[in-house]
């Protein structure tokens, strides 16, 4: 938490509800049609002004801190891109507290970057206008405009182009996260190795659109799609067990979260997510995470 003069965001976890792959385009990245959805695991990002650059961080239980690089973390990416916007050379001392599953397909790293836009921005009363806080989180990584949107959001382009959807519905996720992480460009070369003919256009996500119109999550279970769960799946064979054991201790749908290998279970309820994370533990799974969905994106939640 933030001390003296110091400014905390906190930043979400996503899944993807719908991600859809199209063949990789000239500029390597694969095009996309994702459905975005925020979660309510989350890490705090704390900026101070400094005269020399520090990152310090704090794990939850179930997070590796040697996964996390102190050195050209995305936070500094962050700063360098928004002191650059501004012909500024920002410095201050960071505080990363993490919550979310490392290289775990949940976007932990993208949140992180979002939350240092937001509080360096206000922390140097930048004023940096929406539009290009968004341009600059492109910049950072594929998924990190949604990062800082947060809610349910539909992504296209390389997942970077994002339009807010309506979603009224409240949902309950449980995330099982694995012991080691799983580097998301080697699951898009596995993808293209699997399916060499895949189209160039991507599957657009219209069955998770109408099922999160409906407000059912027994809707919403069976309209889940991910592209990337076989490349996932070929990497990680063992996840197939776990979605089977979630699924039969009663969640919905089990899937493998955006590249994995984290994977989340829907359940019907905030008591059902409850019990099927105890039911994962009892079955041997070291860590199940309730949380609820759609939360909000990077906001500020200390001055
Ligand atoms: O944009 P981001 O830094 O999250 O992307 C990490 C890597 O994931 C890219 O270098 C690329 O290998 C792969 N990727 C992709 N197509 C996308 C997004 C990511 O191939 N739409």
């Amino acid at each position: 938490m933030a001390d003296l003069g110091g400014i905390s965001v906190r930043a979400a976890a996503k899944v993807n509800l719908h991600l859809g792959v199209g063949a990789a385009r000239e500029d390597g990245f694969h095009p996309l049609c994702t459905v975005y959805q925020a979660i309510g695991l989350y890490d705090d990002v704390t900026v101070r002004r400094a005269t020399t650059w520090d990152l310090k961080l704090v794990t939850a239980d179930h997070v590796n801190p040697a996964a996390v690089p102190l050195i050209d973390n995305i936070v500094h990416h962050a700063a360098r891109a928004l002191g650059a916007h501004h012909d500024l050379d920002l410095v201050a001392a960071i505080e990363i507290s993490k919550t979310i599953p490392v290289a775990g397909g949940l976007a932990g790293g993208s949140a992180d970057a979002a939350a240092a836009l937001v509080g360096l921005d206000r922390l140097f009363r930048l004023e940096t206008s929406d539009d290009d806080l968004l341009a600059i989180a492109a910049e950072l990584g594929s998924d990190v405009p949604f990062a800082l949107m947060g809610g349910t959001v539909i992504g296209t382009g390389r997942g970077e182009l994002v339009d807010p959807i309506e979603d009224s519905g409240t949902w309950w996720w449980v995330a099982v996260p694995s012991r080691e992480g799983m580097s998301t460009p080697e699951v898009y070369r596995r993808y293209d190795d699997l399916f060499p003919g895949a189209d160039d256009q991507p599957k657009g996500a219209d069955a998770v659109l109408t099922a999160l119109a409906t407000g059912d999550p027994a809707v919403l279970g069976r309209a889940l799609h991910n592209d990337l769960q076989a490349a996932a799946l070929d990497l990680r064979p063992d996840l197939a067990r776990l979605i089977e054991v979630g699924e039969a201790a009663g969640a919905l749908r089990g899937i493998i979260s955006g590249s994995g290998p984290t994977c989340v279970f829907l359940a019907t309820d905030g008591d059902s997510a409850r019990h099927l994370g105890a039911d994962l533990l009892g079955a041997g799974y070291e860590v199940a995470l309730a949380a609820p969905a759609p939360v909000s994106g990077a906001t500020l939640v200390s001055l």
